[in-house]
């Protein structure tokens, strides 16, 4: 099945919404370019991506902005709403049918939870969730998928520990997700008791019939997880500043800890990292959060070709 088939014209807001083909087909495409970055450099040319983001963002809008231009593609964004219409009181509906005027593919990064898919209704053209609320982060999780499949040589079969903030962190719940529709998998599940993944994602994933156990102390976990990913408590979720200040250090991996890790182990971090990852551990072969920065630019690409329809 090539990505065209499967995508053209479709959005993209939660990570169920691809099937694990549609995945495959678009990691196969990402290793092409990855491949061959030059066959791709004209692809997009004449087409236009929008960048529409409320909340704070580096990587992701970046990536995205990065994945276009190196397909030749232009990029309108707004990166601070303060500086839109959006001051003024205009709704996100109004928003978004202004900017599909102006542009093939939006991408849009809100804090309300639901907002993607809200934006999705009223555009005429495809819009990506780059992230809404404490919900879903799809593209991350395309990016993530690539990773593992990517340095691990599969997707079925694997531990994977997620570490820290698993109640607010959109990541983990599209990540999550998708790897329980995978054979063989098993989740440990790492967090203080105050930020375990919601009931309503637990009991999904159970209905599923996902492996999954929750743990307290990372140490007890680290000897067997084949994949181990971090995440940085979310501080723009917590109401109550001491309670994130008492929560942010809760776990640091530091160089000591590795020993425990397997040897073969990979680190993942969707970033930013704040104080979750001792610098410390960056040397370490297993820590891989930067490559996995790269990789997700290629999969960003290659989705953007598949739902263009270019390819
Ligand atoms: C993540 C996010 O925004 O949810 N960052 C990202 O997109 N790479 C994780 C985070 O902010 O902690």
């Amino acid at each position: 099945m090539s990505a065209e088939v499967a995508l053209k014209g479709r959005s993209f807001i939660n990570a169920l919404d691809l099937t694990p083909e549609e995945y495959e087909a678009l990691f196969i495409l990402a290793d092409e370019i990855r491949a061959h970055p030059q066959d791709f450099a004209g692809a997009c040319a004449g087409r236009i991506l929008a960048t529409l983001f409320y909340e704070p963002s580096t990587r992701t809008r970046l990536s995205f902005e990065a994945a276009m231009l190196r397909l030749g593609g232009k990029v309108l964004s707004v990166a601070d709403p303060q500086t839109s219409s959006v001051a003024k009181g205009e709704s996100l509906a109004d928003t978004v049918r202004t900017v599909a005027a102006y542009a093939d593919l939006i991408v849009i990064r809100h804090p309300k939870e639901g907002a993607a898919r809200l934006a999705a209704m009223y555009s005429p053209v495809p819009v990506i969730n780059a992230g809404d609320g404490a919900r879903e982060h799809p593209t991350q999780t395309l990016t993530d998928l690539y990773t593992i499949r990517t340095l691990k040589g599969r997707l079925s079969h694997l531990v994977v520990a997620f570490c820290g903030d698993l109640r607010f962190g959109r990541t983990v719940h599209s990540l999550l997700r998708a790897l329980s529709r995978y054979p063989g998998m098993h989740f440990f599940l790492i967090s203080p008791e105050e930020l375990r993944i919601p009931e309503f994602l637990r009991e999904e994933l159970s209905a599923q019939g996902a492996v999954m156990e929750e743990r307290e102390q990372m140490e007890e976990v680290l000897p067997f997880a084949d994949v181990l990913y971090m995440t940085r408590v979310q501080k723009e979720r917590f109401l109550d500043e001491e309670e994130y200040l008492r929560l942010r250090d809760f776990y640091v991996l530091t160089p000591d800890r590795l020993q425990l890790l397997k040897e073969d182990a990979i680190i993942m971090h969707p970033l930013p990292r704040v104080t979750e990852i001792a610098y410390g551990v960056d040397a370490d072969p297993r820590a891989v959060y930067f490559q996995q920065v790269r990789f997700g630019m290629y999969a960003r690409m290659a989705l953007i070709l598949g739902i263009l329809g270019v390819v």
